[in-house]
């Protein structure tokens, strides 16, 4: 899918996978359990879980994916315990600070979804700044979701629209899977081809319930700091034996 095209069209593909992916999310799991098993504290596992964010954006780089979109936080990990909230935010700083200037020069264009409001102002200035620096790059855009919410960005949508129509700016009867996608956080991103969650859980945890639809998911049991290339290639290989068929019967 390109951004943009009508909804319907990419439904209408029923394509065997010969391409490689547009676009691959990632739901990065497993960074506690990783501390467990190497006896270090959670905010170790963090720790190199952003090690393995970096990685994992190399790997998507050199496979020519033009999309990658990593759940780095979610809505409810605000639940967690206050000092590990404020790690994983120290970390995100950390993060914003010392790898922009790389990204950029890699050709990678930042953006970021979800709530921005609940992070701390500096964070939300950094990724102001990481936005306007790699506007214009387009080897490949990696998508950080940050204080995501699945449910939270579908209503978040519904407002918009319903705004929209108490305004008489449009009519119910013009809400339609297109209209409504244009709303959304991702607007302009397609859908993804292959969702990744690592640490051997298998649910979406109210990552992209929308974008997800026809996405194609490899559960992996290895922990998220242990995530290399090696494993980047081989869901890329895997979803290549994929057969989408959207709904449709093939003949
Ligand atoms: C993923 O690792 C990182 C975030 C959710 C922020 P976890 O911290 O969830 O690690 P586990 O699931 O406890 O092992
Ligand atoms: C999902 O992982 C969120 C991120 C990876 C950022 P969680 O660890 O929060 O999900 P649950 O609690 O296992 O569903
Ligand atoms: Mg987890």
């Amino acid at each position: 899918m390109t951004p943009g095209e009508p909804i319907a069209a990419v439904y209408d593909k029923t394509a065997d996978v010969a391409a490689p992916p547009t676009h691959v999310a990632i739901i990065m799991d497993g960074n506690g359990r990783w501390a467990k098993v190497h006896n270090l504290p959670r905010a170790a596992g963090h720790q190199r879980g952003a090690q393995a964010v970096k990685a994992a954006i190399k790997a998507a780089v050199e496979a020519g994916v033009s999309y990658l979109t990593l759940y780095g936080f979610s809505s409810e990990n605000w639940k967690r315990p206050q000092d590990e909230v404020e790690d994983l935010m120290g970390l995100l700083r950390l993060y914003l600070k010392s790898e922009i200037k790389t990204l950029h020069k890699q050709g990678v264009r930042m953006l970021i979804i979800g709530d921005r409001k609940r992070l701390a102002p500096d964070i939300i200035t950094l990724i102001d700044q990481a936005e306007a620096l790699t506007s214009d790059n387009r080897r490949l855009t990696v998508t950080m979701a940050l204080s995501y919410g699945g449910r939270d960005e579908l209503v978040h949508v519904a407002k918009l629209l319903a705004e929209k129509a108490a305004r008489g700016e449009i009519s119910p009867d013009d809400i339609d899977e297109d209209m409504f996608a244009r709303y959304l956080y991702t607007a302009g991103t397609p859908d993804p081809d292959i969702l990744i969650r690592t640490s051997g859980e298998q649910r979406v945890s109210n990552f992209l319930p929308w974008q997800l639809a026809y996405t194609e998911f490899i559960f992996l049991d290895i922990l998220w700091p242990d995530f290399s290339k090696q494993d980047f290639d081989a869901a890329v290989s895997n979803y290549l034996g994929r057969d989408r068929r959207y709904g449709a019967t093939r003949g």
